[in-house]
């Protein structure tokens, strides 16, 4: 249903294009898939001229890793993985328009054209600099290749070119503690040139088109990254690279170089429309270079600087295109409490998923968007899953449609009966149901699935309440007339729901649509008269839900354990013997509290020390802390610690410390302030 502002005369939606070195699970489709999908169903329904536009990623590090890990080439990795990942997109209903590569030969095309088109426009700056280098693997270290401290967020297993903890973009040798994942060395400094987007040229534009012309319509937490950025001053960012697997730079002095995978993958959207129109004879031009084309890109959060900051600068510098309209990134689910990770197996992927609950897809697209992580991260769990199906898909939903089609069989041989006069409740509930339609649209609208999905369901439970408080099945003995009316008006409701149904429950809305024998209305055909007219012969009664029982949720929840017993015997390091027993007054005589960092600076001339100012509640004091090499003094400040408040003060290079904080270290060795709940801070950790 069409809100009152103005339309665009059409859409071009992407999702981000996934990495082909791994199957997909559900943080996957419930951060990006699904809404994208939603959105996209949504708008081709109410018969808007919508594209919905996405493929594989098939360059970068995580691509030549994956390969080295399984021992076969980049090439056979992106075939394995691109059909894996094309099937489960199929099997959930995410159907996209067109599903590209980026390997192919019209993306490396467009690529490399666009590049070139830059390079022309002399948009790039060439500079040759020292880079982080692995002198064992002989290897420049960039991206995955290499892992250190976020300088921003503290974060220790930071990429090269992005901290997944908190979002910023970085340059490799930005971080700090680095350390190549090829070989576990330090790498070493080694001059070499590449080509960089000078991002700080565009702060005025990015200012203009984001924080002065996105502030009401973005997100908060897409708006909020977005300035934090640019407030803290972009830098020029590299956009080639020293590897051999990836498209190659296509200028002169480029050999042995390729184009960043960043760079190359948004043009993916671009490539993968021209593919689309050329199989269907259209033209690509209008849905990225007309004005009154929306673009619109659904991603993660860790894929923001990229689509709000990185990619817009490209298209701005290139100056032929569009720029997106909305990018309603959202957060991270976690699964049972804990982040989704593939290296852990801490996941439900999807092909996994199919074989315990086969033809269960919708059960899944609905818990994940009515738990969706839209505005904050949200939880994953296996018996919020199990409640979603049988106390609202199954007992309201389903059950609804179940007692209607099923009544009507039983009484009418599944004709729809002509209604008598309509009560003041019949219209009411009609007039109520008609309201639905604008009320979902208007909430996908706006990218608030998670309202969309809780409507639907309200408007099933509308029929369900009406069903209960007429009872049909009593009237029919006393008032056969009545139950005509009554199972007319709900059958009506089973009607409206089929079509609202479509973006969110698709398979359910097919099975809907095969129980009430429709044709394949739009949203616009909701209007004052009925859809379903007296005489039309519904089909046969099927159940479009079944209850799923506890021990299938056990059986899930078991294997998660199992998982994380396993993770834990493979990650399990000696732990250091207990030190000598100590009496209660000696431990009495420590004094511990809790404190803020209010202030820290690098200590002059020593690498590993910060001086902190740290607030205890008495008093404001000095303490000296070893801990310079895990943390930046940025993003020190405001954290509450745990301070040893009366160890004998002491100087450390001219400044007297006046206490300690208490630290332990994680699992890959890094000091972490004291929090059992942190993940990766094992059993036995010292806290020193
Ligand atoms: O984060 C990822 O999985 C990336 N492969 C997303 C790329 S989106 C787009 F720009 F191609
Ligand atoms: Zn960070």
């Amino acid at each position: 249903m069409a809100t009152s502002r103005q339309k665009p005369a059409r859409y071009t939606i992407t999702a981000a294009l996934p990495y082909t070195n791994g199957p997909i699970h559900i943080g996957h489709l419930a951060g990006v898939y699904v809404p994208a999908d939603i959105y996209s169903r949504y708008l081709k329904g109410i018969g808007a001229d919508a594209l919905f536009i996405c493929g594989s990623d098939e360059h970068g590090v995580a691509i030549s890793m994956k390969a080295k890990k399984e021992g076969i080439t980049p090439q056979e990795v992106i075939d394995k993985y691109h059909h894996i990942i094309q099937k489960s997109f199929a099997d959930f209903g995410i159907e996209f328009d067109h599903y590209g590569r980026t390997s192919s030969p019209t993306h490396h095309q467009t690529a490399s054209d666009f590049f070139k088109k830059l390079y022309d426009d002399n948009a790039f700056v060439e500079e040759t600099s020292d880079q982080l280098y692995d002198s064992e693997a002989q290897q420049f270290l960039a991206d995955r290749y290499v892992t250190g401290t976020c300088p921003k967020c503290g974060h220790t297993e930071a990429y090269g070119d992005q901290c997944e903890s908190c979002g910023t973009s970085l340059n490799a040798t930005e971080l700090i503690n680095p350390k190549s994942t090829i070989s576990g060395t330090t790498p070493t400094l080694k001059q070499t040139k590449h080509w960089y987007l000078p991002l700080d040229r565009y702060t005025e534009f990015l200012q203009q088109w984001i924080l002065e012309g996105h502030k009401n319509d973005w997100k908060p937490n897409v708006y909020g990254q977005c300035k934090s950025w640019i407030d803290d001053g972009l830098k020029p960012r590299a956009v080639t690279r020293d590897l051999d697997w990836g498209i190659p730079v296509p200028v002169e002095g480029g050999a042995g170089k390729v184009l960043y995978v960043w760079f190359d993958a948004p043009i993916g959207y671009i490539s993968a429309t021209k593919e689309w129109a050329e199989a269907h004879q259209k033209d690509w031009n209008p849905y990225w270079k007309d004005q009154d084309t929306q673009l619109v890109h659904f991603i993660g959060k860790d894929n923001i600087v990229f689509h709000c900051i990185i990619f817009p600068s490209m298209l701005q510098a290139h100056g032929d295109f569009i720029l997106p309209e909305n990018v309603p990134a959202n957060e991270f689910l976690n699964l049972e409490g804990q982040k989704l990770s593939t290296s852990k197996n801490w996941a439900v992927w999807l092909h996994e998923y199919l074989i315990d609950f086969p033809d269960q897809q919708d059960v899944l697209r609905y818990t994940l968007t009515a738990n969706a992580p839209e505005a904050k991260d949200n939880d994953f769990t296996w018996k919020d899953f199990q409640a979603r199906n049988n106390n609202e898909l199954l007992a309201i939903y389903g059950n609804f449609i179940n007692r209607v089609a099923v009544l009507t069989q039983k009484y009418y041989e599944g004709i729809v009966p002509t209604p008598g006069t309509f009560s003041e409740v019949d219209l009411e509930v009609l007039a109520e149901m008609r309201t639905y339609p604008q009320m979902i649209g208007a909430s996908i609208e706006r990218y608030k699935f998670k309202a969309a999905s809780q409507e639907l369901m309200q408007l099933a439970r509308l029929g369900n309440k009406y069903l209960a408080d007429e009872e049909p099945w009593k009237s029919i003995k006393t008032d056969p007339e009545r139950t005509k009316t009554v199972l007319f008006v709900a059958l009506q409701i089973a009607a409206a729901l089929q079509v609202v149904s479509a973006p969110i429950l698709p398979h359910t809305a097919q099975k809907l649509k095969t129980i009430l024998k429709t044709p394949s209305w739009g949203w616009n055909d909701i209007t004052d008269q009925p859809l379903l007219a007296p005489g039309h012969q519904l089909g046969e009664p099927v159940l479009l839900f079944r209850k799923i029982e506890d021990e299938e949720i056990q059986a899930q929840i078991d294997r998660l354990n199992n998982t994380k017993k396993d993770n834990l015997s493979e990650t399990k390091k000696p732990v250091m013997p207990q030190k000598p027993a100590c009496n209660f007054d000696t431990f009495s005589a420590i004094d511990l509290r809790v404190g803020t960092i209010i202030a820290a600076e690098k200590m002059p001339k020593a690498d590993k020390l910060l001086v902190l100012q740290v607030q205890t509640g008495l008093d404001t004091r000095t303490i000296v802390s070893g801990i310079a090499a895990h943390f930046t003094p940025e993003s020190l400040i405001g954290k509450r610690v745990t301070v040893l408040l009366n160890l004998e003060p002491r100087p450390l290079r001219g400044v007297v410390s006046e206490g300690m904080l208490l630290l332990t270290q994680d699992e890959q060795g890094q000091l972490v302030f004291v929090n059992p709940d942190q993940p990766g801070v094992a059993d036995g950790a010292v806290i020193s």
